[in-house]
């Protein structure tokens, strides 16, 4: 695979695929800027070496049509803020007036495309889509690690339209910190994993059952464990049709003698909405008409002490409904253990992420992923089609 550095960029036109999907406010403000600030190693080098840029990313689903409520508009005013220069901003992805911006361009100018998913043909790869993307181009430089995970025009399909494509500083950095977690991993090795559905970490488990020495569960998706081995969860959040996977996941994990651990103690609450713990218990069944919201005091002293004693941890998704402040306790305490603990720590997901940042230790955090679903699935499939799309050129 090809770096941004092996490329001679000077005075060529470089597409540079980045993820600038942050989230907005209603208003239309940008609410919090790290992705676009975690592409700018990239875009600043490429400019101090006198190339032309061409910035594409998508934001939002808009699902091949135009929305303004999606328009990068508001990211090319930050981005020109953050750069120190002017952001020429283009009202499509491709067709004349775009090939004209592109042929205008001077060495460092930056031209941020639209919304690329305003056209249908990005999320299809459509081969047709990726030609003129690749319109007026000379290289193409992958920067969207948190996109890598999708077969995209604009990530996959180009790459075959251009003379070389490289990864890009980001893209690099991710890579490197989860195969280090993938293929030399310190042991003890930790991975947390939490969230709403077990569906979404069926892969990454069962990979992480032959590289991780303990796996430690949280959020709603400890219930459908829980009920796997016939434990009454009461009103819990559970999904009936992955009990058979998560009863294999168990017999798994014993067969290859990994600990596979599930909440000693949770919180519970009539609902989510009432924002309000009902009980703590730590025996089952839980009552008829309370949920589990969060993982109990006695399960988070037991996680942090198996967190202080790892030397590689990686934690995708929160232990509790961490957005309702009275469920958030299990996440945030686990986040300040991970900080605490010195090992290498690799954070992905919004809402771990939210939680180191909440917690105030995201500094102490060896790296946060930029992609919530391109970690998980990096971490499942140990590749993506993003980064094939690169190491086949
Ligand atoms: C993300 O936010 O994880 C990436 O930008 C990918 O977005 P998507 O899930 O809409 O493809």
């Amino acid at each position: 695979m090809l770096f941004v550095e092996d490329l001679d960029v000077k005075g060529k036109t470089v597409f540079v695929r980045v993820d600038f999907n942050v989230p907005l406010t209603d208003k239309g403000e940008i609410r919090n800027d790290t992705r676009i600030r975690a592409s700018l190693p990239t875009i600043n080098y490429l400019l101090g070496k006198s190339a032309k840029l061409v910035l594409a990313s998508h934001l939002g689903r808009p699902k091949g049509k135009i929305d303004p409520k999606m328009s990068l508009k508001p990211v090319a005013k930050r981005l020109a803020e953050l750069i120190g220069r002017d952001v020429i901003m283009a009202s499509d992805i491709v067709g004349e007036e775009v090939n004209k911006l592109k042929s205008g361009l001077k060495e460092g100018d930056v031209l941020l495309l639209e919304n690329v998913r305003f056209h249908a043909g990005e999320t299809t790869n459509d081969p047709e889509f990726s030609k003129k993307l690749a319109e007026g181009i000379d290289y193409f430089v992958n920067d969207a690690f948190g996109s890598s995970h999708r077969a995209l025009a604009s990530v996959v399909g180009i790459t075959n339209y251009v003379k070389k494509s490289a990864a890009g500083y980001l893209m690099k950095k991710e890579i490197e910190y989860l195969r280090k977690a993938l293929f030399s991993p310190a042991k003890p090795y930790v991975a947390i994993l939490g969230g709403a559905k077990v569906e979404d970490k069926i892969p990454v488990i069962e990979n992480l059952l032959n590289k991780a020495d303990t796996i430690l569960i949280g959020g709603a998706m400890a219930y459908t464990f829980f009920k796997a081995q016939g434990f009454g969860t009461g009103k819990s959040l559970v999904e009936p049709d992955k009990i058979e996977i998560a009863q294999k996941i168990l017999a798994l994990a014993k067969e290859k003698k990994v600990r596979f651990i599930l909440p000693l103690d949770n919180v519970l609450a009539a609902s989510i909405e009432s924002g309000q713990v009902a009980q703590i218990v730590d025996s089952f069944p839980f009552p008829q008409d309370l949920m589990g919201v969060d993982i109990g005091p006695k399960t988070v002293a037991r996680y942090a002490e198996i967190i202080a004693k790892a030397k590689t941890i990686v934690w995708n998704g929160p232990l509790g409904v961490f957005e309702t402040p009275a469920f958030a306790q299990g996440t945030l305490e686990i986040a300040q253990a991970v900080a605490a603990s010195g090992a290498l720590s690799i954070v992905g997901g919004g809402d771990s992420i939210a939680a180191v940042e909440k917690a105030g230790v995201s500094q102490k955090i060896t790296h946060i992923s930029t992609g919530g679903g391109a970690s998980l699935e990096f971490l499942a499939n140990e590749t993506l089609p993003g980064i094939e799309a690169l190491e086949k050129k």
